[in-house]
């Protein structure tokens, strides 16, 4: 049985008083929620948030990494620094960090080999762009991104990680995925995954991302294969992300 992970990405916002205003409102609600919690923050609030979670039940971690351990790379922060602040989780290949940052799919790839190798769990993202699934290349394109992980780490590594289903012209956009178009992406991910290794896909957590609020958050979460969200603009709201984690 998977338990279902809904996860906050704060992406490039918050200062230290609204980040403890919102984690205290949030901490606040969590009676009452059965999915596992975590928030994706940026990297110099993780001491804060470490502090302010420890012993919680609300899991932390950050929203990109280095591939590489250690060295000249000005400007990186590697999986060991993010061990140091008690990290449990790190994106990976945000659509964002592809778009914007010219991440690979062979430099994602190393990023989650490299979050595995430190024991974090890499929340590893997919998803198509509004051409491609006009195109009809969704699967195409999805099943590229994976197969990069797949190459470079092997099917039983997903016992050990998440991926999240983000279809780029949803992130951010008010358009969500209806509860059918998502559901038939993952359907296909864990196909995929299953006809390499049964046991692992149906423990693999798949979480939808792109415009999940708390009303849409039920239709898209009892989808048979969406096991969890992650959740940017409404994760900066306690009540509209707790009211998701709650649809968890
Ligand atoms: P959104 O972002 O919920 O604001 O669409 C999701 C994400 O980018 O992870």
């Amino acid at each position: 049985m998977r338990r279902k992970l809904v996860a906050g990405n704060w992406k490039m916002h918050g200062t230290l008083a609204e980040n403890d205003a919102l984690l205290s409102a949030v901490l606040a609600g969590m009676a009452g929620v059965r999915a596992q919690v975590a928030v994706c923050v940026p990297f110099p609030y993780l001491a804060q948030v470490q502090a302010k979670l420890a012993g919680s039940p609300i899991a932390w971690g950050a929203q990109n990494m280095s591939q590489h351990g250690k060295g000249a790379y000005t400007g990186e922060v590697s999986a060991a620094m993010l061990n140091d602040f008690g990290c449990t989780y790190v994106l990976v290949g945000h659509s964002e960090r592809r778009a914007i940052y010219g991440e690979t799919d062979q430099v994602v790839a190393e990023k989650y080999a490299a979050a595995q190798a430190a024991g974090l769990t890499p929340i590893l993202c997919v998803g198509e762009s509004l051409n491609e699934r006009e195109e009809c290349i969704t699967e195409q394109v999805v099943g590229r991104q994976l197969d990069a992980v797949l190459g470079l780490c092997g099917v039983a590594s997903l016992a050990k990680a998440v991926i999240a289903y983000e279809p780029v012209w949803a992130i951010g956009t008010g358009v969500t995925a209806t509860p059918d178009q998502a559901q038939a992406v993952h359907a296909f991910i864990r196909g995929k995954i299953r006809a390499l290794d049964a046991a692992v896909a149906d423990d693999l957590v798949i979480q939808y991302g792109g415009s999940m609020k708390a009303g849409n958050a039920v239709e898209l979460l009892t989808q048979p294969d969406i096991d969890g969200g992650l959740i940017g603009g409404a994760a900066l709201i306690a009540a509209d992300f707790l009211a998701i984690c709650k649809a968890g």
